[in-house]
This record gives C-alpha cells, sequence and structure tokens, in this order.
C-alpha cells in the first residue's frame, strides 16, 4: 500500500509548529530542516512512520501517524523503499521483520524502552520450560529475539481479544507485569503468569490520587493506557491503546457537545498524545481541556527533526535483524495479524 508522503508547505509548517507544545526558539531553522527532510523523502522514496509520542515538530514529517499496531500494519504494507521510524527500536525492529526487503532507518539508536531492556531471549526459552503447557504471549515492545522465542505478539491494542481466543488457559505474558496484572483481573478464565517488566513512563502514574481528583472535577474523564498500575485502570473511566484513547475522547467530545456538559480529560499516557489531541481541537477552532501531569517517555524524545533528517541523508542507523532471528519473530506477528482482527479493548 503507498502512504501518501506528507509535504506540507512552508507556511502550514510555520503555523502548526507555533501551534504545538515544543519550544521552538528558531523556528525558521527548524523549518528549513523539515523542507530538507521533505526533499529526502521524495528523492529517496521514504516515508515516515510516526507514533504519537513524536515530540510535535518530529509528528510534522510523519507520513504516518498510529499506535504501534497501526504503525506496523503500514510498515507490512508500504511500497516506499525506506522506512523511517520516528518511534523506539522495537518498532523499527517489527518493520524490518514484516517487511525485510524496506531498508529500515532508526534516527538515533538511543531510542530504546524499558520493557524490551526488561527480558532477553534465553530468559524466555528458561521460562517455556518451567512453564511448558502455557503460551508463551509477548508484548510488542520487545527484541526481535524475544518476539522469536514467542507463540503470539499482541500490542495493548489486541491483547484481550487475543488471549481470549487462545485455547491455552495457562499464559505466559512477557513482559509488563502491570499490563499482566490488569489481564488477570479481566480474563479470569486464563492463568496468566506475568514477568517483571514495567514501561518507566507509565509506572510514574500509579501515584495519581484519582478519586479525589474526581472529587475536585465534575465531568472529568480518565484515561489509562494498559501499561498502567490496576489501581489507576480501576478508577479510570476508559482504558486501552493509543488508538483506542483518542477514539475514545472523539466519541466522548461529540456526545457532550449535544448535551451541553463540560468534560475534562485527564490522560494517564505520554503527553505527545495529549498534546496533538489538544492541537488538533484548537486548529478546528475548538477547546478540550485536559488536566494531569505532562509525563514523557525519555526515550521517544531522543528522536528529533535534525537527527531524523541526518539519518535519511545518511541511510543509518539501519536496523538490521538476523534471518534465522526474523523468521521467527515474523510468525509470532502474524499469528498477532490473524487473531487480533476484532479491535478495541474499551471498558
Ligand atoms: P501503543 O501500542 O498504544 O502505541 O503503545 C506503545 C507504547 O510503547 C506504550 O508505551
Amino acid at each position: 500500500m503507498a502512504i501518501e508522503q506528507k509535504l506540507i508547505t512552508p507556511a502550514e509548517l510555520r503555523k502548526q509548529l507555533l501551534f504545538g507544545r515544543d519550544q521552538i526558539p528558531d523556528l525558521e531553522e527548524t523549518v528549513t530542516v523539515i523542507e530538507a527532510i521533505n526533499a529526502l523523502k521524495r528523492e529517496k522514496n521514504a516515508v515516515v512512520l510516526g507514533h504519537w509520542y513524536m515530540r510535535d515538530a518530529v509528528k510534522l514529517v510523519a507520513d504516518y501517524l498510529g499506535d504501534s499496531l497501526d504503525l506496523s500494519r503500514q510498515a507490512r504494507e508500504t511500497t516506499a523503499d525506506i522506512i523511517v521510524f520516528a518511534g523506539v527500536k522495537f518498532m523499527a525492529e517489527t518493520a524490518k521483520i514484516l517487511n525485510p526487503a524496506k531498508k529500515v532507518i532508526l534516527p538515533t539508536l538511543e531510542a530504546g524502552c524499558s520493557l524490551a531492556d526488561s527480558i532477553t531471549g534465553e530468559d524466555v526459552r528458561r521460562l517455556r520450560e518451567a512453564y511448558p503447557d502455557a503460551a508463551v504471549v509477548t508484548y510488542v515492545n520487545t527484541t526481535a529475539e524475544v518476539k522469536a522465542e514467542s507463540d503470539v505478539c499482541v500490542t495493548s491494542a489486541n491483547v484481550k481479544t487475543i488471549i481470549s481466543k487462545l485455547p491455552q488457559r495457562q499464559i505466559l505474558f512477557i513482559p509488563d507485569k502491570y499490563m499482566g496484572a490488569n489481564l488477570k483481573a479481566e480474563l479470569p478464565d486464563k492463568e496468566i503468569i506475568t514477568y517483571d517488566g514495567a514501561c518507566i513512563l507509565h509506572e510514574t502514574f500509579t501515584a495519581l490520587d484519582i478519586p479525589n481528583i474526581r472529587k475536585l472535577m465534575p465531568g472529568l474523564r480518565v484515561l489509562a493506557h494498559y501499561e498502567c498500575d490496576p489501581s489507576i485502570i480501576a478508577a479510570a473511566d476508559f482504558h486501552g491503546g493509543t488508538n483506542d484513547m483518542r477514539k475514545y475522547i472523539a466519541r466522548e467530545t461529540a456526545a457532550a457537545k449535544k448535551s451541553g456538559e463540560h468534560l475534562t480529560f485527564l490522560m494517564a499516557t505520554e503527553c505527545g498524545l495529549s498534546s496533538t489531541i489538544k492541537n488538533e481541537y484548537a486548529q478546528k477552532g475548538e477547546d478540550i481541556e485536559m488536566v494531569g501531569p505532562c509525563n514523557l517517555c525519555p526515550y521517544m524524545k531522543t528522536v528529533t527533526l535534525r537527527n531524523l533528517r541526518d539519518s535519511l541523508r545518511d541511510e543509518k542507523p539501519e536496523i538490521l535483524v538476523p534471518e534465522h532471528i526474523r523468521v521467527k519473530a515474523y510468525k509470532a506477528l502474524e499469528r498477532m495479524f490473524e487473531l487480533g482482527e476484532v479491535r478495541g479493548d474499551a471498558k
């Protein structure tokens, strides 16, 4: 599938940069960098796949923005020659596993993930020996080597659907302990064994006192990412993956417009998502109220316009996956697409 390159005009760029939450002290230089990226995209038949957690300015050069599931679908189908992943390393590796003929570039190798760092292929092999009857269900936020040792991969958007469809009762869910605990509560018919990984960003929301915030704010709607602590999920109005949260806000905002209710949203997830949603509404002339801490993923924020331009110009760092690992990881990802058809895990 051909993703249309998004090549917005310098005038539109200036407007959008001014709307963003990023501090842009050098507006004209930033516009020049974006124009250089756009020229390189055209010249090299490249697409930029961007995650919602990217900096506002980086999102302006993304030809497609999405959650990790959507981005992996796009990576699998793109006809471009080069994929630049404006995201973190496990996402770029997933793109390479799914579409190995393409050159996959990650703007910086600093763009890691605490969940992906928490478990190795050797750990999974050891766990399999300890739980021979369990299905090994692996969160997509893992290395290619870990995916290769798995029966099926999942993202926050399809995890519940996929585990429910598996014939095994015993599930070894790796590596996110919070998502694992949330699934235990939601899928009582399954025996879910968890691991000890955590997302360092979503873990910080554990301290939020949602019941008391609610008392102070009528019309509050709390949305939480599946990677949050179960206490936050239990207190939230909605939980799921990133795209599901966007859809929830669109639905609730439209309903509130009709009923006249005033809503305030608290998003227990990366601030890049809430700032994008706020900007999108602002550009339509609508105000959407968001409260809560602006927590940032330190890994996602290592991607900048400048290192993205340089990486596309130099075509490095290139993400490569050894073929014997790739073919095994591919099977676990394809099983995810096969089983994960129904989307959305709304509460
Ligand atoms: P999504 O699957 O919702 O995009 O989440 C990706 C991620 O890395 C969350 O920390």
